[in-house]
């Protein structure tokens, strides 16, 4: 029987420091999201080691006595955090499921995958990245409402209401916001009004996009100005509706687009790509997350329900493409 190493981040595992952020654990996963993935990998005929953090994988490096790791850390600083893990892998030659760190790096930083987006015509709001509120200068390339997001954060962390600026001198306040607390730049992008979708890939050579899901606030599938904060993540002001309430044309344009954006960041047995589509139906690339939640109240369970498999069979699908790409089956 094989044996599947299990990397991953406890929110419980996290202490807080004076002047964390209060979502400075968002990212990490609850202790019944990694029992109930460990019990989905055994369920498909496999043998289970839990790891744990960056830290314990350190530990155990030289004598981990497994296959394959199912890695779904997030790490805990920096723009490489999420690459910590992968990096350590591949330095032992151990193989593993998922994006390797390049790409994790890469997708982390958004601003970095905006350029490569740029790069291959895959459609992004337009954006210009600022380290210190004081520089800020005019914006006549943008149009106002513009939206303020940390450059290198995921799970809507640093967003609120208040990201969403609609005058120089709020914009001015978030950037000092984010650039502090966050410790990083911000990224200043186009606010696009209208719908909001995310799209699960799953596989490799050729990846295969899942029913897309729409997103849902307040009861409303017509967003105009509401988006996805860092609030509605433990609220039932947000919805998950799937498959999304979309005509064959957008469907095919948002499908071709989130195929586009896994291959152009090269990204490997999984992977969740998020859009939001202006009100004259042009969809914009928000971001890539190679790491996507494989939590059941989460997009891939909704998906699995959608095409006919359990929970346990598309974690065992995720499993398998990465078995597959490494000869492992
Ligand atoms: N340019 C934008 N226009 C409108 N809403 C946005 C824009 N960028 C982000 N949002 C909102 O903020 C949420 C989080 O942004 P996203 O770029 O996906 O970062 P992350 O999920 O990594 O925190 C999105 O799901 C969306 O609701
Ligand atoms: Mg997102």
């Amino acid at each position: 029987m094989k044996k599947v190493g299990l990397t991953y981040d406890l929110k419980t595992d996290y202490e807080f420091k004076e002047n964390d952020p209060p979502d400075a654990n968002a990212e990490f996963d609850h202790p019944s999201t990694i029992d109930v993935i460990a019990q989905a990998i055994e369920s498909q005929g496999y043998k289970v080691k839990r790891i744990g953090n960056v830290s314990s994988l350190i530990e155990n490096l030289d004598n981990l006595d497994v296959d394959i790791v199912f890695n779904i850390s997030e790490g805990l600083y920096g723009r490489n955090r999420e690459s910590q893990v992968p990096v350590l892998l591949e330095m032992k030659g151990v193989p593993f499921v998922g994006s390797d760190a390049l790409t994790l790096s890469l997708t982390l930083d958004k601003v970095m995958a905006k350029k490569i987006f740029i790069a291959e015509k895959i459609t992004t709001p337009k954006f210009f990245e600022i380290k210190n509120a004081n520089s800020l200068t005019d914006i006549d390339h943008l149009k106002f409402p513009l939206i303020v997001k940390p450059r290198f954060e995921g799970s809507s962390k640093g967003l609120s209401d208040d990201s969403k600026v609609d005058n120089m001198e709020e914009l001015k306040k978030q950037v000092e916001y984010i650039t502090g607390a966050y410790k990083q730049p911000a990224l200043v992008e186009q606010f696009i009004r209208g719908e909001e979708f995310t799209v699960a890939v799953i596989g490799n050579d050729p990846a295969e996009i899942m029913p897309i899901v729409q997103i849902k606030i307040d009861g409303r599938l017509k967003l105009e100005d509401k988006f996805y904060t860092f609030a509605h993540i433990a609220s039932d002001r947000l919805e998950y509706i799937c498959p999304a309430r979309v005509n064959n044309e957008l469907k095919k344009k948002i499908s071709d687009l989130a195929l586009r954006t896994y291959n152009a960041v090269e990204c490997k047995d999984f992977g969740r790509i998020d859009f939001r589509v202006d009100s004259d139906g042009v969809p914009f690339v928000l971001e890539i997350n190679p790491l996507p939640s494989l939590s059941t109240e989460d997009v891939f369970m909704l998906v699995a329900k959608e095409i006919g498999i359990s929970y346990e069979q598309i974690i065992g699908k995720i499993l398998n493409s990465a078995l597959e790409r490494h000869s492992l089956n």
